[in-house]
């Protein structure tokens, strides 16, 4: 019946600005959102791309589980550092956070809103405020494009954010915010180094004044020296423009230094998370243990002291991961339990009672027991 069709379509409609203009207050209500509390809450987050067999006729053949139910807050003003090896997931993350990708299962709250179904107007004024730098410079920008186009590009979706007589200027205004001189807004991005043309990324990350920057490992395809420089600058723009980070990175190293609080992803899931200090000097997790026995200690005497925790075999495929925990085909701690039951993302009870810094957040169902088998047990 077209005439109810047509009802409905008008009350979505209504419903949908109703909630854009929700969101479009709250997002500008930005700064005023306090320091500390979480501005993006993320909820059993899961991304199963589908397996097909067949070229003409697709048979599902089951899927591939690249995130399998992720949580974790981002609060008003802080970094997050996401860990964890090639193929656990952490791109695929982004992405859902970016809406450049959609969920399979679970809720993505910004400011309390869930945001992952969204769309029309609602979905254009939130995806505003949560912007993403990418990994490789050397491919993310366009090598026809001029930097000046570059970087303005997002106020063709957004023009109220700059009205075009005023573009040129605010790009040139980002050029220098990233330590850029404004006057290569002509330049393509060739004619830039590696460190460069990430400024450029994030210049672009920018240009629609967001809230949320979400950094897909933004320096790993960086030279050293130049890494630093370019954290640096996502620090001072940090606190300059009160912005909040989710930032990607290989390895815990990279995130030491900017991270004040770290995320470590296994096999689709964040297995430990917790402060600085908690996930560097008091991990539970056998996973972070074993992930921060490998960091190299400048320190002599530590090093004769520490255990180093050799991971064997290769991480196991997302299509087909092992029940239970994930993570025990390579823990030295595993037991029978840990293969018929997915650990939590929990404080352990024990660690909870004894507070200090042990007590955050570890899915493992022996984070408790300190044990180590030495290496040379080890089958
Ligand atoms: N579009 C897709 N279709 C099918 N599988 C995918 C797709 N995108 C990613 N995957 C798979 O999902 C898993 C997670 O990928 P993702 O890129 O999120 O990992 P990552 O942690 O970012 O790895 P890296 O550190 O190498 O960047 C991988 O096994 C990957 O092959
Ligand atoms: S639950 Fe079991 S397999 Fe998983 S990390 Fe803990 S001890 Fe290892
Ligand atoms: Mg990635």
């Amino acid at each position: 019946m077209p005439h109810h069709d047509e009802h409905g379509t008008r009350k979505e409609a209504r419903e949908e600005g109703r909630q854009a203009r929700k969101l479009l207050a709250r997002a500008q209500a930005g700064s005023s959102y306090a320091a500390g509390e979480p501005i993006l809450e993320v909820r059993g987050l899961k991304k199963h791309y589908p397996l097909t067999q067949g070229v003409v006729l697709k048979r599902h053949v089951g899927a591939v589980k690249a995130v399998d139910g992720v949580d974790f807050d981002l609060r008003q003003g802080e970094t997050l550092g996401i860990v964890g090896e090639s193929g656990c997931g952490k791109s695929t993350v982004a992405k859902m956070l970016v809406h450049l990708e959609e969920p399979t299962a679970g809720a993505i709250r910004y400011k309390g809103e869930d945001i992952s179904k969204l769309s029309g107007r609602a979905l254009k004024a939130v995806r505003r405020n949560i912007q993403m730098v990418f990994q490789d410079p050397y491919t993310s920008l366009n090598p026809r494009m001029t930097v000046g186009d570059i970087i303005g590009e997002p106020y063709e979706i957004h023009p109220e954010v700059a009205p075009k007589g005023s573009r040129r200027q605010r790009v040139q205004e980002l050029l220098d915010v990233v330590g850029l001189n404004p006057e290569y807004i002509n330049r393509y991005p060739h004619q830039f180094s590696g460190g460069q043309r990430q400024r450029i990324g994030i210049a672009r990350g920018l240009a629609l004044r967001p809230e949320i920057i979400v950094a897909d490992e933004p320096v790993s395809a960086l030279d050293v020296s130049v890494q630093a420089q370019v954290i640096n600058l996502l620090d001072q723009l940090q606190s300059e423009f009160n912005l909040s980070y989710v930032f990607i990175a290989h390895d815990l190293s990279i995130v030491r230094h900017i991270s004040n609080r770290v995320g470590v992803m296994y096999l689709g899931r964040v297995v430990e998370i917790g402060s600085d200090e908690q996930i560097y000097e008091h991990p539970t997790h056998p996973y972070t243990q074993a992930l921060l026995s490998a960091v190299p200690v400048p320190n002599p005497a530590a090093r004769e002291t520490r255990e180093r925790i050799i991971l064997v075999g290769d991480v196991p495929s997302p299509a087909n991961p092992p029940s239970g925990c994930h993570f025990r085909t390579r823990c030295w701690k595993a037991r029978d339990k840990c293969a018929v039951e997915a650990p939590e993302l929990a404080v352990p009870a024990w660690f909870a009672a004894e507070g200090g810094p042990a007590a955050h957040d570890s899915a493992c169902h022996f984070a408790e027991e300190k044990q180590i088998v030495p290496s040379d047990e080890r089958p």
